[in-house]
């Protein structure tokens, strides 16, 4: 009978026998999967393990506030937090191509985070949320349909140039287990059943060329999606769920006046794995809530729609 308690005690003794003395380095996306590797690595090695986190200006509304504030303060982990909003988005700036926006802000990443992993010296490891089924989509000869059709970023998306060894303490759980693991090590359910999300970010939800203004918008939509989503019990029922902001604008009307402004796309799926999706069948009122709250609460969207397609023959994200 293998417990998560179990789970947790064993690999915490792996890892203090794998690292030893050493320094561990981790990106922490705020994601379940390294924030599930950062707290066990605390847990197991404390101030050894250095976190770095790299916010992108293309984030969640005030989600980086969120990640220092659970894991620098209330966590005590160490952790670097890394402002490069304008870095990225100057790079993005003009940029409507989807495989080179994911290309941009993947090389960026890479290139930010070996630039704070160099200052700390006499680092020995990098510390990787791999789990499972990422192992065994990389050994498969064809890999994955999804990793095919789009390049994809995550924290894991290092070099091998950095010539650090990997502590990848996930590497043999499904996302289930993963989960188990961090309530076992006080994670908030919060963080433990978030929904996935892209490391390119909202850029990929923003079809088009990518401009503060419109960043901004977007992150107002999704703020009032998802907190609906939460207000009406609705949010775990679903795999995931965003706004986007589509490149077209259409013709109002609000009070008097004739308005011409942005559709906000809606998605919402059910899932197993993310590789294959059925779109959420919302009740009417919320439909009409939700559309309301945007179009009422953000200047700049004019219209609400609704993706109705699975996946396949769509893609969960828009790029
Ligand atoms: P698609 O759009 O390919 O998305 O159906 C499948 C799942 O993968 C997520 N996704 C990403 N996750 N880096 C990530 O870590 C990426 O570059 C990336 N692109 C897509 C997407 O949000 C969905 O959950």
């Amino acid at each position: 009978n293998w417990s998560s308690k179990d789970q947790k005690l064993k690999l915490i003794k792996d890892i203090r026998e794998q690292v030893g003395n050493n320094k561990v380095i981790c990106g922490l996306s705020g994601g379940v999967d390294s924030s599930v590797v950062a707290q066990l690595l605390s847990k197991a090695i404390g101030k050894k393990l250095i976190c770095i986190f790299v916010n992108n200006g293309l984030l969640r509304k005030n989600e980086e506030k969120q990640v220092v504030n659970t894991f620098k303060k209330k966590l005590k982990i160490n952790l670097i937090y890394v402002n490069a909003e304008k870095e990225f988005i100057n790079k993005l700036i003009k940029v409507s191509d989807p495989e080179k926006k994911r290309k941009i802000i993947g090389n960026l990443f890479i290139k930010i985070f070996e630039r704070y992993a160099k200052k700390i010296k006499n680092v020995k490891f990098l510390a990787q949320g791999t789990l499972y089924p990422d192992l065994i989509e990389s050994k498969s000869v064809t890999g994955s349909q999804t990793s095919k059709i789009k390049s994809h970023h995550n924290v894991g998306g290092l070099p091998k140039k950095m010539k650090l060894k990997l502590v990848e303490p996930l590497k043999f759980l499904f996302k289930d287990e993963v989960r188990k693991l961090g309530l076992e090590l006080n994670l908030s359910k919060d963080i433990i059943s978030r929904h996935p999300f892209p490391g390119p970010g909202l850029a990929i939800r923003m079809p088009g060329i990518i401009t503060y203004e419109k960043i901004k918008i977007l992150k107002e939509a999704d703020f009032y999606f998802i907190k609906a989503l939460k207000e009406y019990g609705l949010y775990h029922k679903i795999w995931q769920a965003y706004a986007a902001l589509l490149p077209v604008k259409t013709v109002g009307v609000m009070g008097d006046n004739r308005t011409y402004e942005h559709i906000c796309l809606l998605r919402a799926i059910t899932s197993e794995d993310g590789m294959t999706a059925d779109f959420f069948d919302f009740p009417r009122g919320f439909m009409q809530l939700i559309s309301n709250q945007i179009i009422n609460n953000i200047r700049g969207i004019n219209r609400v729609v609704y993706d109705v397609t699975s996946k396949p023959p769509s893609t969960i994200e828009l790029e």
